[in-house]
């Protein structure tokens, strides 16, 4: 079976995992402060603040920021439905706009026409491992004096023009196993402003400035130095395994005939979390059949926008993306991760033409 995923774990995790453990430091300690150092380095931001996960990382950004009750978010429905959850979190409102069908990531041209007297901030979602269009995102923010949140879960060492996911506004990271870099379970928040860099620690730590004084409502977000040894590990691998995720991805594009294969503008650095194609005319589900039928791991992100999500309904009514719900329809993500070989991704190739050309 050609996997969907898969984290490649070494000998480096497991000699710093181990040292962990021996150091008799294993929660938050001197591995986390180093690879919150590395991290921000690798992102070229001045903080980077370490977390369990990427949910917590955005909850904890929101949280920062100041937004609360009566608050309104403006984001994506296209995308793992903790981008907006997170909202919900800290009591504001999500407001979504609909996605350009070429990138799947928000259409910026929409999202003056969402600002209202409430909008507090703009939460971007770089979808599948490439940016939004973060030039427009950062003009209209200005403008409008909004908050910039990215959720850059799915984008590890991406960027426009040299300038890295999480150093545009305040940065979320994933690092779950299946991300291109991966702790465990784990999240990463990055900043350049150094009073969020001050109130991310504070929450993160139960509102704590002084021992056991407690300024304000916070939590427990900490990450341990187990899951920061492998952290840093996997940080070190990062350009390679980018690199190869973005030879697959050339290789599919080269070869593949059929279907619409991924747009990356000019200037954007795509890292290719995922290797996402659009299959036409109602033929996704039957290639994903087809595939699976030849061990051929594929996946549907997303299959139900988040405004279709039966809780959302509830809360928010029926409202309606056309092009998030044309492109859970039309989508399929292949195996890109860096694991696969030359005849993995040729069996790929091969398995889709075929498909296509019989279709
Ligand atoms: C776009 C996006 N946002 C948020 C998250 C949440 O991250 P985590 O699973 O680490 O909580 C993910 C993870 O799948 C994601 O892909």
């Amino acid at each position: 079976m050609i996997s969907i995923a898969k984290p490649v774990m070494g000998e480096e995790e497991k000699k710093a995992v181990l040292e962990v453990l021996d150091s008799g430091i294993i929660a938050q300690g001197p591995k986390v402060k180093e690879f919150e150092k590395n991290f921000a380095e690798m992102c070229d931001v001045k903080h980077a603040i370490a977390t369990t996960s990427g949910t917590t990382a955005l909850h904890m950004a929101l949280l920062a920021h100041g937004i609360g009750p009566g608050d309104e978010v403006i984001t994506s429905p296209f995308t793992f439905i903790a981008s907006a959850n997170s909202v919900l979190f800290v009591g504001a409102t999500p407001v979504f706009v609909d996605i350009d069908p070429k990138t799947f990531n928000m259409d910026v041209s929409q999202i003056e026409a969402a600002i209202t007297p409430n909008t507090k901030a703009i939460l971007p979602v770089h979808l599948y491992g490439m940016l939004c269009d973060m030039g427009p995102i950062m003009d209209i923010a200005k403008k409008h004096d909004l908050a910039v949140i990215e959720d850059a879960c799915q984008s590890h060492g991406s960027d426009i023009n040299g300038k890295r996911a999480g150093a545009f506004g305040t940065g979320t990271f994933s690092l779950y196993p299946t991300k291109n870099m991966t702790s465990a379970e784990g999240g990463m928040i990055t900043t350049n402003d150094d009073e969020i860099d001050e109130l991310c620690r504070v929450i993160r730590n139960h509102g704590m400035r002084r021992r056991y004084y407690h300024d304000q409502l916070g939590y427990n977000f900490r990450m341990t130095d187990v899951h920061a040894a492998i952290g840093n590990a996997q940080l070190a691998k990062l350009p390679k395994n980018n690199g190869k995720r973005r030879a697959n991805a050339k290789f599919y594009n080269e070869n593949l005939k059929g279907v619409t294969i991924p747009f990356v503008p000019e200037g954007f650095h795509h890292v290719y979390h995922q290797y996402t194609i659009r299959i036409p005319d109602g033929k996704r589900d039957a290639l994903r059949e087809y595939l699976k039928e030849n061990e051929i791991g594929s996946e549907i992100y997303y299959p139900l926008p988040i405004h279709k999500q039966g809780f959302y309904i509830e809360k928010f009514g029926e409202q309606s993306f056309p092009q998030s719900e044309f492109a859970a329809e039309e989508v399929l993500s292949l195996p890109v991760h860096p694991e696969l070989s030359q005849s993995d991704v040729e069996t790929v190739v091969q398995a889709i033409n075929t498909f296509m050309g019989e279709a």
